[in-house]
This record gives structure tokens, sequence and C-alpha cells, in this order.
């Protein structure tokens, strides 16, 4: 109380002994000399406040609430290394201020709520039929990723955990949309600076020539620096025994970045999986950089199905009963077909039925339709797929050739 009594006491004989000042001046000097005294004294004034503020900041984060305890600031120190540039000290000192008391306590709820990844994974759950081991993997690399979240809060060892992966699966089982999520996770989570995904094959990396690979490798990394580098049919990019290939000089610049630019980039190598496997056999290196292998499994026809379903659900279709059992039918003869490319195929189907249902209502102008019309896909839609009349020919040579 005292001394808040003596700081005013001090503060008014200050301007008392300011304004004698003044008046002393006013009738002693010239007019133009008094404005110059006033300003550099206004100004000596403004500096001095600015300098006190800055020196009290100074000492309230050095002695403030947010002060951390005696462990943390040890473990934040060993987070520092020796000869650490001065922006990184810099990140290390505010990490220390923001550092929570050590018996503060999260829940990972507020912390994925925090991050905002709830959204990807409704979207991954929800969107996509079946895919289970895809979805757990998923879900184990968030939670890793969220955990080591709070242990970086708390000044806990948190290195970057390697994150390049491997999708392995046929054609049409979800491996660019499943990668599209993860980018988005990584991104969100804070792994990845953008989240944005660059669609590669061999043809965009490798050139004809020599002098062509390096810096055609070098722009689809940089164009996927801070987001993934998906590479489609990655075994590909090696060919054994083609001397003139230039795959080998890809791969080591790719094996050099993976390495070195890790906290920018994350790699995902899509394909086959047993052409996957011999690829890896044959690079090692490659091999070693993989953390992370998801298996896509070919769906079976209950999740084709259903696939389908989710696919008319999204744009407003349904499909009668009879037109339901008819697309079974169609999907368990599409499979054993070559070239069925699963999710994929059932797509390319339901847009062929679409364009069956709409000439069919077109073929009637005349009559009315209704809503409910217009959203139905009927077998007829379905049953009018050349397949069907191939397969019936197809079974009746083979009954032919049966007969004696
Ligand atoms: N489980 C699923 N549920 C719903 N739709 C799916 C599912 N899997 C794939 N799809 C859809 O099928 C289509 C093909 O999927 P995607 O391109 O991800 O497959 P892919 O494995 O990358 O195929 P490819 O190996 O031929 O490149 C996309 O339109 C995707 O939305
Ligand atoms: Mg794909």
């Amino acid at each position: 109380m005292y001394g808040f009594k003596i700081k005013y006491i001090k503060s008014a004989l200050l301007l008392l002994a300011v304004l004698i000042g003044l008046s002393v001046a006013w009738d002693n000097v010239s007019r133009g000399l008094f404005v110059i005294i006033v300003v550099s004294m206004v100004t000596l004034l403004a500096a001095a406040a600015l300098a006190r503020d800055t020196w009290r900041q100074g000492r309230q984060y050095d002695r403030g609430p947010f002060r951390p305890s005696r462990p943390s600031r040890v473990a934040a120190r060993r987070q520092t290394p020796v000869g650490a540039s001065p922006a990184a000290k810099r990140r290390a000192r505010r990490r220390r201020i923001e550092e929570p008391d050590p018996e503060q306590t999260f829940t990972l709820a507020e912390e994925r709520e925090a991050a905002d990844i709830d959204e990807v994974f409704t979207s991954l759950n929800d969107r996509l039929v079946g895919l289970l081991p895809v979805k757990r993997k998923v879900d184990e690399i968030a939670s890793l990723l969220l955990v080591d979240r709070v242990r970086q809060r708390f000044g806990l060892q948190a290195p970057r955990p390697n994150l390049h992966m491997c999708f392995t699966g046929d054609p049409g089982t979800g491996k660019t949309t499943v990668a599209l999520q993860m980018a988005d996770l990584l991104h969100r989570l804070g792994y990845l600076e953008k989240g944005h995904l660059v669609h590669a094959m061999r043809d965009d990396l490798i050139g004809e020539f020599i002098g062509h690979t390096a810096p055609k490798t070098k722009r689809i990394l940089e164009r996927a620096m801070g987001g993934v580098l998906f590479i489609d049919e990655a075994y590909y990019l090696y060919r054994p025994g083609d001397s003139k290939d230039y795959g080998q000089e890809c791969i080591d610049i790719l094996l050099q970045v993976m390495e070195n630019d890790r906290d920018k980039l994350v790699v995902i190598l899509a394909g086959y999986k047993d052409r996957m496997d011999v690829f890896f056999e044959s690079n090692p290196g490659m091999s070693s950089r993989i953390a992370h292998h998801l298996d896509f499994a070919p769906y079976k026809l209950d999740e084709l199905v259903a696939i389908g379903q989710a696919m008319l659900d999204d744009s407003a279709y349904y499909l009668s009963g009879e037109a339901e059992m008819a697309f079974r039918e169609y999907l368990a003869l599409r499979m054993a077909q070559p070239r069925f490319a699963n999710a994929r195929s059932v797509r390319n189907e339901l847009e062929r039925a679409r364009l069956r249902h709409a000439h069919r209502l077109v073929a009637e102008p005349e009559l009315s339709r209704s809503k409910d019309d217009l959203m139905r896909l009927e077998a007829a839609d379905i049953l009018a797929s050349p397949l069907f009349s191939l397969s019936e020919s197809l079974a009746a040579v083979e009954e032919s050739a049966r007969r004696p």
C-alpha cells in the first residue's frame, strides 16, 4: 500500500519538476529552441516507457506463471541440439515457455478435436465400404501422431516417425482414395505443411535420354514438397537387365529425398502386391525406407453391391429390388472377366446403367414421370449390358462342345 502511494508522490514530483523547467525555459530561450526541448523530452519519455515494458516482459518470461518445471526444462534443453541455429534456439525457448505444467492433463478427445481429424475418419468410415484392415492401420498411425503431439507439448521426446508407405492391391481397391485421405490427415495433424497429393508414374519421373531423368524427378519432387508423392505402379521404375534404363538414377534421387526431406514429404508407393515384393527384393534401400505397408484386399461380391448402392445414393439414384438382383448377377459375371477393376468397374457399369435409364425414359416422351421414376434404376437398365448376352453365348458354346 505504501509502495503504491510513494509511486504516485514520485510521479507528481517529477511532473512538477518538468513544469518548472518548462516555465523557466519559456522565459529564457527562443521559441524555436523551446519547441526542440519539448519534442526531445517527449521522445525520450516514450523510448524509456517502451524499454521498461520490454524489460518487464523479459522478466515475466523468466519467472512468470508459465515457467516450466525443472524436469521439463531439462527435457526441452535436451531437444535443442548443441550448436543449433539461433532460430532453433528461439523455437526451443518458446517451447519451454509454452510448456504446460507437468501436472496438467489433456484428453485425447480434446486433442482430436483441436486437430480436426474426425472429419477425415467420418469420410473414411462412412464413405468407404469394407477395407477394415486398412482403416485400422490408418487409425493406428493417427493415434501415434496424436499422442506424439501431446508428448511434444510436455517437452517429451517425440521424434518424427517415418511416414513413407506402400499401398498394395488390385486395381480399383481404393488405394488412391485412401492416399488422398492420408494426405489430409497428416496435414491436419501438422506433419505435412500443405497436404496435397501429387500422382506420378514412371513416365513422369524417368527420361528417355541421358540427363533427362534427374530434372524430371526433381520437378515432381518439388511439386510434391509439403504433401504426398503417390507413385503408382512403382515397380515400373526399375527394369532389371535393361542397361539403357535410367530408372536407377530416379530411385537414387528418391531414396536421398525420402531420407533427407522426410519432414517435408511423404512418399507412397502403390501397385500389385506380388510385383511390389519383387521390386523391394531388388531395391532393399527402398524397402528399408518404407515404414507402413497397407494391403487393399479385393472386394467380395456383397461389398461390391454395397459400394454400388453407396455410389448411387451419392448421386440420388437407387436400384429397384429386381435391379439389385440383376446388378448382383452382373457383378458375379464381371468378376470372372479379364481387366476387372473392383470398385472402378462398379462405377463404370453404373454410369452405363444411368445412360440406359435416361434412354428408356426419353424413348417414351409422352409418359408423365415422377421424381421416383427419375431416381429408380430398373432391372432392364442392368440386363441390357452386353456382358449378359456374351455369357449366354459362351454358355451355349460350352454346352455344344460338351454334346457328343
Ligand atoms: N471401399 C470403397 N467404397 C466406396 N467406393 C470406393 C471404395 N473403394 C474404391 N472406391 C471408389 O472406386 C473408385 C476407384 O478407387 P481408387 O482410384 O481409389 O482405386 P485404386 O486402388 O487407386 O485403383 P488403381 O490401382 O486402378 O489406380 C473411386 O471412385 C473410389 O471412390
Ligand atoms: Mg489409383
